[in-house]
């Protein structure tokens, strides 16, 4: 390995997995006047409307709804299309990806991940349907696009729905077509820890105006006009500061992503060829986000397990984190179900045992990464 960088992280700065990138201050506070001025703060007001119109046409899609987050959005998915029974979804995700289904008491069933890009893998989904099966969840994992034509091929054959948790994957395009364009809803997280962000928010992604104006319905209440509900919604709304944020953000978008993969750039180009670790790499025809930089530690070959690894990064302040260990199936609160115990879901429960995702994030410098690299070498203490 060449990088030698002249000190490690001595002046103790913690470095985080990610830190969220702000634009300028004072260019916000000409949208939080406006916001004081118009004391509309929230029930789609003119920043609301603003930055879905504007979201449209960044991820050139023809319908948006924000939300107040990506759980609500995911829950909200759920019920607009009635989903129920058993929801076949993948056990390498965050843990809402699988609560939304519980909390609309759907049965979550667990179908393994392919080792590539640990998406959901579309062979083995056909032998966990069921007669109860109405739709699949599948999650662009770390912005990785997931194989929607074999999992579209698999929903039409059986006459499921598609709900894609697109959390990680703002901005995302392959072959040119967004990644928001495929299945019949995709959901959009805004956290702070997200390349796009709203501090908290979230979004659904729809095809057709009918179902957005469902998902608008149902996100407010079911309010259909001023004395009419016509079904039993949720108060799912962003409001107009958050709004107010990401349209301001959205300027900024670009140049953050070209620091993040500058920042993995940097990364692939220093790790590549350490025996027993694995990266991955941009994919063909994909315009990738940069939001995680997974790295994949094979013990037998790097001579150190991934949780050694990630302790002495951490001895130097360095905190990525083992997204996704445990498994979702592995969380006590899942657990319950022996269909899902250990060796059923061999290849994710292998990535969850290797993985750490270093830090990403568009103020990240240069000299940093090069330490955390430095630590890769076995010898650096
Ligand atoms: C894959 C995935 N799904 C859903 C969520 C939930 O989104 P939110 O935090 O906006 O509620 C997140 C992350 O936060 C996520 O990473």
């Amino acid at each position: 390995m060449s990088v030698k960088p002249t000190r490690l992280n001595q002046n103790n700065e913690i470095i985080y997995v990610t830190k969220p990138a702000l634009p300028p201050l004072e260019e916000f506070v000409p949208y939080l006047e406006k916001i004081w001025n118009s004391k509309i703060l929230t029930n789609n007001g003119s920043f609301h409307k603003q930055l879905e119109d504007d979201l449209a046409d960044y991820l050139g899609v023809s319908c948006i709804s924000l939300f107040c987050n990506g759980t609500i959005a995911l829950l909200t998915a759920l019920q607009a299309l009635d989903i129920q029974g058993e929801v076949i979804t993948t056990p390498y995700s965050f843990v809402a990806t699988a609560h939304c289904l519980i909390w609309n008491k759907i049965k979550p069933v667990f179908v393994d991940i392919e080792p590539e890009c640990c998406n959901l893998d579309p062979e083995k989904i056909e032998a966990a349907i069921t007669s109860r099966t109405t739709a699949v969840l599948p999650v662009h994992v770390y912005g990785n696009p997931c194989d929607v034509e074999a999992i579209q091929a698999i929903a039409d054959k059986h006459g499921l729905k598609v709900i894609y948790d697109a959390a990680h994957a703002f901005g995302v395009k392959k072959n040119g077509i967004s990644m928001m364009n495929h299945g019949d809803l995709s959901v959009l997280s805004f956290h702070a820890t997200k390349a796009f962000t709203t501090f908290e928010g979230g979004a659904i992604v729809s095809r057709d105006r009918k179902t957005k104006e469902r998902i608008d319905k149902l996100k407010n209440f079911g309010f259909a006009g001023e004395t009419s509900v016509v079904e039993c919604g949720i108060n799912g709304k962003m409001n107009e500061i958050q709004a107010a944020f990401g349209v301001l953000y959205l300027k900024y978008i670009e140049s953050y992503v070209k620091k993040r993969k500058a920042i993995v750039f940097q990364y692939r180009d220093a790790l590549k060829n350490i025996d027993g670790i694995r990266l991955m790499n941009d994919i063909e025809g994909v315009v990738h986000n940069y939001g995680y930089f997974p790295v994949f530690v094979d013990e037998e070959k790097y001579g150190i397990s991934r949780d050694a690894l990630y302790e002495k990064l951490k001895r130097h302040n360095i905190y990525g984190r083992r997204y996704f260990y445990p498994l979702i199936s592995q969380f006590s609160a899942y657990r319950d179900s022996a269909m899902f115990g250990p060796g059923t879901l061999p290849v994710a429960e292998k990535t969850a045992e290797q993985v750490v995702c270093l830090p990403v994030y568009p103020d990240l410098g240069e000299a940093i990464v090069d330490v955390i690299c430095h630590l890769f070498d076995r010898s650096a203490n």
